[in-house]
């Protein structure tokens, strides 16, 4: 394996991957984006972070209008910054920066930068049906969800659920919130959901932007 994460040939064949299904289906799954060592340091990251308080209640809506309402969006988040990103976490921005690159090749998206931030939904918490463009705003081009929980059951819930269409009814494809599976999807067409988890759920979500 290479020291530098997103050039070796197994990186390059994922992002080839996801690439088609987001071409293909407007959204991609790959179950193995990231190595159980690197989800197990991101994960023990986020929960030094939220130890540390550096989490807060999401909100939703943007600008002066946000507002928190857990009864639509129950998460509570943590936003990286480059400066003081880990070790690990400066592999994952690298990472995903690779993944842009391949996209903005293989799709001509254009993607200039990425924001992420980590996610930890509690027991009971969910995140009802959206899309993640605001209606003022398309500079997230594609939305990319990554799962840090080791050993996640079914019966814990937590899906996240997809739909192929802001209007389909019916989802497309349910994901298990396992750790290492990234899931990509086009910010303004894929409307999804969180089912409620029973369990505490982490995860990082991150957006590939063109500059505004
Ligand atoms: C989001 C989101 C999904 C997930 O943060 O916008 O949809 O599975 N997250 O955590
Ligand atoms: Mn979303």
């Amino acid at each position: 394996m290479s020291e530098l994460p997103g050039d070796d040939g197994a990186s390059a064949l994922i992002d080839a991957a996801v690439a088609d299904a987001l071409a293909e289906r407007g959204f991609a799954v790959a179950l193995e984006f990231l190595a159980r060592g690197e989800i197990a340091s991101l994960r023990a990251d986020a929960e030094r972070r939220r130890a540390a308080g550096e989490f807060h209640g999401a909100r939703v809506g943007r600008g002066a209008a946000a507002q928190r309402d857990a009864s639509i969006r129950g998460d509570e988040i943590c936003w990286f910054d480059a400066p003081r990103a880990s070790a690990a976490e400066r592999a994952l921005l690298a990472r995903l920066d690779a993944l842009r690159l391949a996209l903005n090749r293989e799709l001509f998206l254009g993607a200039t930068e990425i924001e992420a931030h980590y996610a930890c939904y509690a027991q009971g918490v969910g995140y009802a049906r959206h899309l993640d463009r605001f209606r003022d705003d398309d500079a997230r081009v594609i939305s990319l969800v990554l799962y840090l929980n080791e050993a996640w059951r079914d019966e814990d819930g937590g899906a996240l659920l997809l739909y192929a269409s802001p209007e389909a009814s019916e989802p497309a494809q349910e994901v298990a919130p396992r750790g290492g599976t990234l899931v990509a999807m086009r910010s303004d067409a894929i409307a999804h959901e969180v089912a409620l988890a029973r369990r505490e759920r982490f995860s990082i979500a991150a957006w590939l932007r063109r500059r505004a």
